[in-house]
């Protein structure tokens, strides 16, 4: 290829019904890693070529429409969407494509062939593919697999040429040995393309426009056909069902979670961990079995996850501890803090270094200064806690009146009896004591106590009831 610096125009293919997901809902946009197989794709793409098209048919509105809205944000680049009304095959799907990219591609720039179902290929493996560009005419990606059943069977001559790629259900018996299988994953540039998309036929077993026919139109018209074999057969894995989504789930958790080890993440288990979004950490973090991270997490230095927590959109300051079956959403944890075990914070909590959340405690639109504790079955609600202040067992704000939220507001140094329902709007000024039990309806000054219990009263020679 004579351009010395050609650019590089990725096309995605992703126009397929995805039959066997037996799913309402367009293939790639299942999710891996907590995001669409499209978005992996596209992430990759836009990693290694200047400009991305995505080639969609089945349901195609409501892919864009659902990329769009949720997440286009994460790209630099919006991808052009090439309609493909009529699924005739990977070559017709192609060759609409460049179609539609015309007046986008010059004739020599490079085109790379990528596959919405296919989202765990490397960026360091299309780098090889397409520096292989330079000596010629087409480059595949191929792969030396132990089942090849399925795949395209890479066929080679006696000097080890590439000739042609033959499709599984077009293979003779002879040709289903061969091991070397065709990816899908190519790169040429697009005058290239455009000559031999143009001479495809679909005289096979599926009718079909195969894209693979431009391996032997290349050959006969005297081009040497490079393909670069990989190993690692994830890499080159296609999602066509459920279970090849739940394994590739695996494949892909175990391969980021070893990553993160490797820069000193502390895991329990690489099985029984699941990362769907990002996270960042510090020093000598933990993370035992059954943890779910969503969203993006931070875990400053010394935070230990306990068994079975669920992580959204938070930030845990250094050396908390975290204790099991603990589900935190959009929430703020200072250090040295102990939640859980059975905490729900739910989105919008600031809590400050030494905070005690315990068990049974829900916590919403809350903040909650140092080194105050709420340590049993308690709901704080649209609150604001001061330091050093201890909320006793049982204790509800009443934040809601049918109509609105209203706020509660607890002082320093304050002790909330058990069993306290503070109604609010209400103010509870520093030192101030709550009697257990009580059902708050008004201020309570700094330095007060403040009790509603009714007074107790007795019976004297009760008898208890007995069964008629
Ligand atoms: C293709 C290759 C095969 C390779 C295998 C790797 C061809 C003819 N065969 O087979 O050699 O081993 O991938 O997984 O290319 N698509 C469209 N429009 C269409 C048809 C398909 O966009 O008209 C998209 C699909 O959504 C999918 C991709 O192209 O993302 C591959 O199509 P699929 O039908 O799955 O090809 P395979 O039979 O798997
Ligand atoms: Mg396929």
């Amino acid at each position: 290829m004579k351009q010395n610096n050609p650019k590089i125009f990725s096309i995605i293919l992703a126009a397929g019904k995805g039959t066997r997901m037996n799913s309402n809902k367009p293939k790639v946009l299942h999710h891996l890693g907590g995001k669409p197989l499209l978005m992996h794709v596209l992430e990759i793409a836009e990693k290694i070529s200047q400009n991305t098209g995505v080639v969609v048919g089945h349901k195609a509105d409501l892919l864009i429409e659902s990329i769009e809205s949720q997440w286009i944000k994460n790209l630099k680049q919006a991808p052009i969407w090439i309609h493909q009304e009529q699924q005739l095959g990977t070559g017709h799907a192609v060759k609409i494509a460049l179609q539609q990219l015309k007046q986008h591609i010059e004739p020599q720039d490079i085109v790379l062939i990528l596959y919405g179902d296919v989202p765990l290929i490397r960026h360091s493996t299309l780098k090889e593919l397409i520096s292989l560009c330079h000596n010629h005419p087409l480059v595949l990606l191929s792969a030396l697999l132990e089942k090849p059943k399925g795949y395209g069977r890479i066929i080679r001559d006696k000097t080890n040429s590439v000739m042609k790629i033959v499709e599984h259900k077009d293979a003779s018996a002879e040709q289903k040995l061969i091991t070397e299988v065709n990816s899908g994953i190519l790169a040429t540039t697009y005058e290239h393309l455009e000559n031999w998309v143009n001479q495809l036929k679909n005289d096979n077993k599926q009718q079909e426009f195969y894209l693979t026919d431009i391996v032997a139109l290349c050959v006969s018209e005297g081009g040497g056909v490079g393909a670069y074999c990989i190993e690692k057969e994830e890499e080159i894995k296609g999602i066509n069902s459920q279970i090849q989504r739940a394994e590739l789930e695996r494949t892909y958790q175990v391969r980021k979670i070893k990553q993160m080890a490797d820069e000193g993440l502390g895991v329990a288990d690489f099985n029984r961990l699941d990362i769907r979004g990002n996270l960042s950490f510090g020093e000598d973090v933990f993370i035992d079995i059954g943890v779910i991270i969503e969203g993006e997490v931070v875990l400053e230095k010394n935070v230990t996850i306990g068994a079975h927590c669920i992580l959204k959109d938070c930030h845990i300051g250094a050396n908390t501890i975290i204790k099991p079956y603990t589900t935190i959403e959009q929430s703020i944890c200072g250090t040295n803090c102990i939640i859980g075990p059975y905490a729900r914070l739910r989105p919008e909590n600031t809590l400050k270094d030494n905070v005690h959340i315990g068990n049974f405690v829900e916590v919403k639109k809350s903040s909650i200064e140092k080194n105050s504790k709420v340590n049993h079955l308690s709901y704080i609600g649209d609150a604001h806690i001061g330091t050093q202040t201890n909320i006793g067992a049982g204790t509800i704000t009443c934040n809601y009146d049918g109509q609105n939220k209203h706020q509660t507001d607890i002082g320093n140094n304050a002790f909330i009896g058990s069993g306290t329902q503070l109604v609010a709007p209400v103010k509870i000024g520093d030192n101030a004591t709550i009697g257990a039990g009580s059902t708050i309806t008004h201020d309570v000054k700094e330095n007060t106590l403040g009790l509603s219990r009714p007074k107790q009263t007795e019976i004297t020679n009760w008898k208890p009831h007995t069964k008629s």
